[in-house]
């Protein structure tokens, strides 16, 4: 699987399937005989439970993965970080760690707090800027639900203005009884210029770790191979 090194996933939003997208990445990446780290810069929610790297674990298996920071709230980090009087890492320490992580794994997978946008950092740094400082590429996880389109192409357009490269759309959570917008939004997505890599079945995460890691890479199949 001809991946890089460093690879970037951020959502047209919060909730679309990142940390699943992420899992399946990682399952699939690691079935063809890489070992992957996972880095979330930005964890917010640990007090309603949220920890998008254990659910990573769970799922793919034998990754490291690891937090910058954990914040109590489920709040965008800026917000959760001065609730929890937390001081956030600048850009530069979170990029530290994923040069160090990518010196040891064939692959880091960096998963974004919410969209592009969002900043994570006290100098207003967001994923976007990581993915510049690193010369990485990204993952657009997208939903399949009417008003895709729009927030997709925005996210595209904002990833182009900055020259940053794009490896590919995912639909982070593809429902069992597709409805017609659900196709129509897939084929729209799926005849960009940005290579369409997959879509991740609703419920996947209730599947058996074991299955979900041998389905993962027929999930996303547009992967270069
Ligand atoms: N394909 C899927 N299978 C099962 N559950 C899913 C799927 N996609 C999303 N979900 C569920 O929807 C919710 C949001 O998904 P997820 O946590 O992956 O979003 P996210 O984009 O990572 O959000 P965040 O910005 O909080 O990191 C979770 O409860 C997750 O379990
Ligand atoms: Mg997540």
């Amino acid at each position: 699987m001809n991946l890089p090194d460093i690879i970037l996933i951020t959502g047209t939003d919060t909730g679309v399937g990142k940390t699943i997208t992420t899992a399946a990445l990682a399952a699939a990446l690691m079935a063809a005989g890489r070992s992957v780290a996972v880095y979330k810069p930005c964890q917010s929610g640990a007090a309603t439970g949220d920890l998008d790297t254990g659910e990573i674990v769970r799922l793919a298996g034998a990754v490291t993965a690891e937090a910058g920071v954990v914040l109590q709230e489920p709040l965008a980090p800026v917000a959760a970080a001065a609730v929890d009087g937390a001081p956030l890492p600048r850009l530069a320490v979170h990029a530290g760690r994923v040069r160090e992580l990518a010196s040891s794994h064939d692959h880091v997978l960096v998963e974004g707090a919410g969209g592009l946008l969002v900043e994570l950092d006290p100098d207003g740094g967001t994923l976007a800027d990581l993915g510049s400082l690193l010369a990485a590429a990204f993952v657009l996880v997208a939903r399949p639900a009417l008003g895709t389109l729009n927030h997709t192409a925005l996210t595209l357009e904002a990833l182009a203005a900055r020259d940053l490269r794009v490896l590919g759309l995912v639909l982070g959570s593809w429902p069992s009884a597709p409805e017609f917008v659900h196709r129509s939004n897939r084929d729209v997505l799926g005849s960009l210029p940005a290579p369409f890599l997959g879509a991740i079945p609703e419920r996947a995460s209730e599947l058996s770790p074991a299955r979900f890691r041998a389905e993962s890479a027929a999930w996303l199949n547009g992967l270069p191979a």
